[in-house]
């Protein structure tokens, strides 16, 4: 089998995905362990038995619906590689929209003391440090294993400006005043018929699913912040695509003022407000 096979044979067999033709050249990329040029520079080479094998192997795997982050536990977020498992959540790129309101905040008001709720793979505070280094974040999650990925990714990325906690929420956070907090919690509702019919049934449930009407993580955190934030301080939330007016009604109802903004697709996907 030539590398043209190769990517022939996966687009067919990938015809559901959304991405064949990417998926694909992932696939062989990290197969043969070599950048997407070689495909292009050397269609004719062939793949040894081993390769072929393993290749056909992710194909199926990846056939259905498996994330192809998950096979090559690997995923790119704010332009850094981020090691990822089933642990953790696939970074998503809307929530590059939170980085960059909470840069735009740090620099504006010269933000020093930032709490990360819920980091999985530790994309937002990785981001976030990366870019103001003059900054401390702590940023938490609820199991060990997801903050020791986490930590791992901070550590692949020289970023020393982060502590990870465990924590449900603030239950480990000692009260103490930060300038922002920043967050992209579960927030879909439990029965939503998409945690088993799509493909991100493959990911936590815990990093997606917020009880019933998908508020409960959402509640949790916006009422608690107010004791966590210093007066004049920021609160950055990511929520789904129809939870902009509940979502800033919270806040109002919270102490924060409420702005939503819209991703790149054109629909709402964060909250920020400043604690009045
Ligand atoms: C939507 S994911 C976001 C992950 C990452 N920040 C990102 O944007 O890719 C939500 C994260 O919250 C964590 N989480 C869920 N419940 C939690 C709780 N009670 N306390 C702390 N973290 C929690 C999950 O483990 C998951 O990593």
């Amino acid at each position: 089998m030539q590398i043209k096979d190769a990517i022939d044979y996966s687009i067919k067999k990938l015809e559901l995905s959304d991405n064949k033709k990417i998926d694909s050249e992932i696939l062989l990329c990290f197969v043969l362990n070599c950048k997407r040029t070689k495909l292009y520079a050397y269609p004719q080479e062939k793949l040894s038995i081993f390769e072929k094998v393993k290749f056909k192997t992710l194909v199926k795997k990846r056939a259905t619906g498996y994330p192809i982050a998950y096979i090559t536990n690997e995923k790119e977020f704010w332009s850094k590689k981020l090691f990822v498992d089933q642990n953790t959540l696939v970074p998503r790129p809307e929530t590059e929209l939170l980085v960059e309101i909470s840069n735009k905040l740090i620099k504006l008001y010269s933000l020093k003391k930032i709490l990360e709720l819920g980091t999985g793979s530790g994309a937002i505070a990785i981001a976030i440090a990366s870019e103001n280094i003059t900054t401390h974040i702590d940023a938490t999650d609820i199991h060990e294993n997801v903050i020791n990925v986490a930590a791992r990714n901070a550590i692949d990325h020289k970023i020393e400006n982060i502590v990870f906690i465990k924590s449900d929420w603030f239950k480990n956070i000692n009260k103490k005043k930060y300038d922002l907090i920043v967050t992209n919690p579960p927030y879909i509702k439990a029965d939503d018929p998409c945690l088993i019919n799509t493909d991100i049934k493959f990911e936590p449930t815990i990093a997606l699913s917020s009880g019933v009407d998908g508020y409960n993580d959402l509640r949790k955190i916006i009422s608690h912040s107010q004791h966590y934030i210093k007066n004049g301080g920021w609160l950055i939330v990511e929520h789904g695509y129809n939870q902009g007016l509940s979502v800033r009604e919270l806040f109002n109802t919270n102490g924060f003022t409420a702005s939503t903004l819209k991703d790149y697709n054109q629909l709402d996907r964060l909250t920020y407000g400043k604690l009045r």
